[in-house]
């Protein structure tokens, strides 16, 4: 298959994605999308990931600037931000940024830019139940999570719990299978990380509106 071919054959199951989720965005707020991922994709991610040095994992922070502090109480996630300086990297960024202008162009959303870790949560590891982002502190507004799990199994526990308003004390959980996306508003869904018994691997994004004006520039995290 030529460059070219695989290129237009990618956009095209993009394109039938990007509009599912667009739809589950205007409708719920919320998209779960199993083996959704490109598989090539998935698959260069997950070796990626699975390839990183530990040392290139740091424990995750809660909160952003003066707020940051380590917490384990809340999560014990190690997490390493994702640059285009990688191939896969790359890749992933340009996934992404096709993501973004379709969201862009069929919802208005004006999102401005795009920011991402790998995370690895040991046997045991966990994320308390949290927002992404506060009302009034609106600039990450979209949340963005991709599994790189091969031959992840119901057992292995690890799910995702989102909750679908803050009155919702049960929630639904998602399994975090290779290639499943999920993609919710980040003010608005409570969510949660359980425990595995296994290793687990994933991505955690964040799209952000432009909150830049003429005293304040905005930082890029
Ligand atoms: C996060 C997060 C969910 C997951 O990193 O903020 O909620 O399933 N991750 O990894
Ligand atoms: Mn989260």
């Amino acid at each position: 298959m030529t460059k070219q071919t695989k290129q237009e054959t990618s956009n095209c199951s993009n394109s039938q994605l990007f509009e599912r989720i667009a739809q589950d965005l205007q409708t719920k707020g919320y998209s779960i999308n199993p083996s959704a991922l490109p598989l090539d994709l998935a698959g260069s991610l997950s070796t990626h990931i699975q390839q990183l040095a530990a040392n290139k994992f740091n424990p995750a922070g809660i909160g952003r600037k003066q707020a940051h502090k380590l917490s384990d109480v809340v999560r014990s996630d190690k997490i390493c931000w994702i640059t285009d300086e990688t191939t896969v990297g790359g890749d992933w960024l340009n996934w992404t940024s096709e993501l973004q202008q379709f969201l862009n162009r069929r919802l208005f959303m004006g999102l401005f830019s795009f920011e991402s870790h790998f995370a690895h949560y040991a046997p045991g590891d966990f994320y308390k139940k949290h927002l992404d982002a506060f009302k009034g502190d609106a600039n990450r507004v979209l949340s963005l999570v991709v599994y790189l799990n091969h031959n992840w199994s119901e057992e292995d526990g690890g799910e995702l719990v989102m909750y679908v308003d803050e009155h919702d004390e049960t929630g639904f959980k998602v399994n975090p299978y290779l290639g499943t996306v999920v993609i919710f508003l980040s003010e608005e869904f409570p969510h949660a990380v359980l425990p595995s018994i296994r290793d687990r691997y994933s991505i955690a994004g964040w799209f952000r509106v432009n909150t830049s004006n003429t005293k304040h520039v905005d930082p890029p995290r």
